[in-house]
């Protein structure tokens, strides 16, 4: 079984990180030289997805222009010979095939997943929230992958967090079958620290089954009005589901606090700034402990 396909949502209103959002989407923020998107993009398409469907809205024109070629621009670069940087915006245009599908109003995840049904047309296929951002050697959605293709079923990504922030998370409940890997009973949205069932959290990564579509169909809208892809995924239980931790670090860009410190770590990461960096924190930290 081969998983091609990946649903990149990014139709949210992004309030957390309002007033920036107002006009800009969260998938564009810059974390260093790069938007949001582009390493969820580079992500994808490092565990083999050749094909991405990036479900947008109202006021997210700027995400289609950033991975279309801008002709005016290359011809620019070109003229100034400044062929590096026209080498990295022609490889942008092309780094693979990318369809967009709007939903015309933000009735939540679930609801944004319910427009990818024709496009995946039959498949199971990957889904890789625009906002988090997963570092690590093996591609975060390809860890997943891995597993339902060995289990041809649905697995969601999942992380550990401490018990007093599980009230900010879907919370997974189930039997660990192996090495960071579960079988999945059952689901518990946003549980208060006393009532979770574990601390394994829900972050922004699954492979889904087209059965999915249907359970969307028939979920009633939940928390906020919105219908959620946690409450769907209940439905189709008592079938078969997986969750696996993901190694690698995450950074929940459409925070304040995630976005900064992507920013921090991603410019550690960067061989021409990272020297630069550590000296310019050392010196902020030396002048706030004067303050
Ligand atoms: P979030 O809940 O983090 O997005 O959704 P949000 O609603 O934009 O954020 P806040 O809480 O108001 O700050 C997770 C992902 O699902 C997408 C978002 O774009 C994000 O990538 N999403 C959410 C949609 O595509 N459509 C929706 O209706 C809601």
């Amino acid at each position: 079984m081969r998983i091609r396909k990946a649903v990149i949502p990014a139709a949210g209103l992004g309030t957390r990180m309002l007033p920036i959002t107002k006009s800009m989407p969260k998938e564009m923020l810059p974390i260093v030289d790069k938007p949001v998107i582009h390493y969820v993009v580079e992500e994808a398409i490092k565990a083999g997805i050749d094909d991405i469907l990036i479900i947008t809205g109202k006021g997210k024109r700027t995400i289609e222009d950033y991975f279309d070629r801008s002709f005016e621009l290359e011809y620019y670069l070109r003229e100034k010979g400044k062929l590096e940087e026209l080498k990295q915006v022609e490889e942008i245009g092309e780094m693979v095939d990318i369809y967009y599908v709007r939903q015309k109003k933000p009735l939540g995840l679930g609801d944004a997943i319910l427009h990818a049904e024709k496009h995946v047309n039959g498949e199971p296929f990957a889904v890789l929230l625009g906002d988090d951002i997963i570092v690590s050697e093996k591609p975060g959605i390809g860890q997943l992958i891995e597993v339902a293709r060995e289990k041809e079923a649905p697995v969601i990504g999942v992380e550990r967090v401490p018990q007093e922030l599980v009230s900010r998370y879907g919370i997974v409940e189930g039997v660990k079958i192996g090495d960071g890997l579960y079988r999945v009973n059952n689901l518990v949205e946003k549980p208060s620290p006393s009532e979770a069932p574990s601390n394994v959290a829900i972050i922004g990564r699954y492979v889904l089954f087209p059965e999915i579509f249907d359970a969307l169909r028939e979920t009633p809208p939940g928390k906020g009005g919105e219908i959620q892809l946690t409450d769907a995924l209940k439905v189709l239980l008592p079938q078969p589901m997986f969750a696996k931790e993901i190694t690698g670090k995450r950074y929940d860009v459409g925070s304040r606090l995630g976005f900064v410190r992507a920013n921090i770590e991603l410019s550690l990461a960067h061989e021409e700034l990272r020297e630069e960096i550590i000296s310019l924190m050392g010196q902020i930290i030396q002048e706030v402990s004067h303050e």
